[in-house]
């Protein structure tokens, strides 16, 4: 079937598909679950391109658990990493198990601040789980327990990804041809 974005000539090509996405979104939920039977656990993701893969994920753990959500705003490339937080969780997480749930990693600054920020509230333990490592592009050490996919260095959209607030929506991850992003 030929889906509309599909036909999107800025669209190169899927890169991880909605059947990949699913399976391998299985197999994490299995191995979180898993892990973190009797424990305390709380999802946490940064808003907006963690959300996606965060419903699917959530609804393949069978563990009780509950999320919340982040939001910030970066100073730009110079601020190492440091970001404002613009929406703090709604819940304090001392003793409690986190998982940082990412759509991507790319440098790795911005997860690194905010894992730093969270682990002064003294949660039981703080780990990470990404859909998408960009792991040619990291700057700096970042422990990832739980990882679904190794991409390359290209600009990815769909499935939370987005390019200027659009594509988050398409059911697989896809690269965009270099012109429209490289200039
Ligand atoms: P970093 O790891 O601090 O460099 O930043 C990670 C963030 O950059 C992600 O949460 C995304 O918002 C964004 N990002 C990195 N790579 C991509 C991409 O290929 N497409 C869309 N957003 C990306
Ligand atoms: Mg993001």
């Amino acid at each position: 079937m030929m889906r509309a974005h599909l036909a999107d000539s800025r669209i190169d090509r899927i890169l991880i598909s909605e059947e990949q996405i699913a399976a391998r979104v299985t197999e994490l939920g299995h191995r979180i679950s898993c892990d973190y039977a009797a424990r305390d656990l709380v999802l946490i993701t940064v808003l907006k391109g963690g959300t996606i893969f965060l419903a699917d994920l959530c609804r393949r753990i069978d563990t009780v658990h509950s999320i919340d959500f982040m939001a910030v705003s970066s100073y730009g490339p110079g601020a190492g990493g440091a970001v404002a937080i613009t929406k703090d969780l709604d819940d304090a997480i001392e003793d409690r198990d986190v998982l940082m749930v990412e759509d991507i990693i790319d440098t790795g600054l911005t997860l690194n601040y905010l894992l730093k920020v969270l682990r002064q509230r003294r949660p039981a333990s703080l780990a990470v789980c990404t859909l998408l490592d960009k792991d040619v592009r990291r700057l700096v050490d970042l422990p990832i327990e739980y990882r679904g996919f190794e991409v390359p260095d290209r600009f990815l959209v769909g499935y939370g990804l987005d390019l200027d607030g659009i594509w988050r929506n398409l059911p697989s991850v896809a690269t965009l041809r270099e012109e429209v992003w490289d200039g």
